[in-house]
C-alpha cells in the first residue's frame, strides 16, 4: 500500500485533495480481497475503539461502519441514540464528553443537522467520520460510489455519469458530485425544477428530459432516493407523477439496455417511486456491489484516519 500523510478526520469530499483521495481507493481494493478468504480479519485496528453514533435511522452505512471495524480487530460500540440520555435532553455536548471519556479512538456519526461532525471533531481527539449530517455531505458514500464506478470503468477520464432526482435534499449527490468532478468524470443532473438548485455546481450540467439523458450518453445512472421525510413543501405533483417524469420505469429500461448503462442508487430504494421492481433485477445494476464496497472503502478510511489518541 502507497505511503500519505494521515489526518485526523473525513468529514466531506470538498476538502480531500486528489492522493488522499486515490490512496483510500487504492486501499480499499485489498481490503475487498480480504471478503474472499474463510478468514476475514486483520489485525490493523486490535485495542482500539470504534463509536457508532447515529442521530438519524440508517442500515448500510452504520452496518458497514460496524462490519469494517469488526474485521479490522476494532472494539465496536453502537450507541443506540433512541434509548439514550439524548431522549431526555443531554446536549449534543454533553454527549460527546461523556463519550470521550470513554476513550473512543473513532466516532462514526449521522446526524440530522449539517456541521455536527464539524463540531464533534473539534471536541474530541478521536478520529471523526461524517457518515452523512443533513444535506451537507457523505463522504463515505462518495468514495464507495467512485470505487464501484472505477471497478467498471479503470478509464475514470472523461467518463459520464447522471444524477437523477432530489439533488436540493441529497447529501449524496453534493458529495458523489464533488469527488467525480475531482476524478474527471462528467457529471449532468436531472430532476423537478423545485429540487434541483439552480447554479449550485456549475461543473453539473442540467439536463431537461430522460431523451436528453440518453442523448448526453452516460455510463451510468445513478438514481437518487426521493427523501419523502425531507419533504417540507410540496416540491412535485404526486408520488404518481414523480414516477412517471423520473422514475426507472420499463420503457427506460430498454433504453439503458440498448446504451449499455449502467445503474447506480445509494439504497434505501423506494420501489415504485424512482424505480420499479423490474429495473431492480437490471444486469447492469451495480447497487449490490455499492454495499460490498461501502465496507472495503470504511476499512480504508479507518486505516488511514490518525487520531489524536495515538
Ligand atoms: N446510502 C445510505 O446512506 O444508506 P443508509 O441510510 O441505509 O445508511
Amino acid at each position: 500500500m502507497s505511503e500519505l500523510q494521515p489526518r485526523k478526520d473525513l468529514l466531506d469530499i470538498e476538502s480531500l485533495e486528489l492522493p488522499e483521495i486515490e490512496y483510500v481507493l487504492a486501499n480499499a481494493a485489498p481490503f475487498k480481497q480480504l471478503f474472499q478468504r474463510s478468514v476475514k480479519k486483520v489485525p490493523t485496528l486490535r485495542g482500539k475503539t470504534v463509536l457508532n453514533l447515529f442521530y438519524e435511522p440508517s442500515t448500510r452505512t452504520s452496518s458497514s461502519f460496524e462490519v469494517a471495524a469488526n474485521r479490522m480487530s476494532a472494539d465496536v460500540t453502537n450507541f443506540a441514540v433512541s434509548s439514550s440520555s439524548v431522549v431526555k435532553g443531554e446536549s449534543l455536548l454533553d454527549t460527546i464528553e461523556t463519550l470521550q471519556a470513554m476513550r473512543s479512538d473513532y466516532i462514526v456519526i449521522r446526524h440530522q443537522a449539517a456541521g455536527v461532525p464539524q463540531i464533534v471533531a473539534r471536541h474530541t481527539g478521536a478520529s471523526v467520520v461524517n457518515a452523512g449530517d443533513g444535506y451537507h455531505a457523505h463522504p463515505t458514500q462518495a468514495l464507495l460510489d467512485a470505487m464501484t464506478f472505477r471497478e467498471v470503468f479503470p478509464d475514470f477520464q472523461g467518463r459520464r455519469i447522471v444524477i437523477v432526482g432530489d439533488i436540493l435534499h441529497s447529501r449524496v449527490a453534493r458529495s458523489t458530485s464533488t469527488l467525480f468532478h475531482k476524478l474527471g468524470v462528467e457529471v449532468a443532473v436531472l430532476g423537478p425544477g423545485t429540487l434541483v438548485p439552480e447554479g449550485r455546481h456549475e461543473f453539473m450540467q442540467r439536463l431537461r428530459s430522460w431523451e436528453d439523458v440518453f442523448d448526453w450518453k452516460p455510463d451510468a445512472v445513478y438514481l437518487l432516493r426521493v427523501q419523502l421525510e425531507r419533504q417540507e413543501g410540496a416540491f412535485f405533483p404526486s408520488i404518481a407523477e414523480y414516477h412517471r417524469m423520473y422514475g426507472m420505469n420499463t420503457e427506460r429500461l430498454v433504453r439503458m439496455r440498448q446504451t449499455g448503462a449502467y445503474l447506480m442508487h445509494p439504497g434505501p430504494v423506494n420501489r415504485g417511486v424512482e424505480i420499479t421492481d423490474e429495473a431492480m433485477g437490471y444486469e447492469r445494476s451495480l447497487v449490490n456491489t455499492q454495499v460490498e464496497n461501502g465496507i472495503a472503502v470504511r476499512m480504508a478510511v479507518l486505516h488511514w484516519l490518525k487520531p489524536e489518541t495515538d
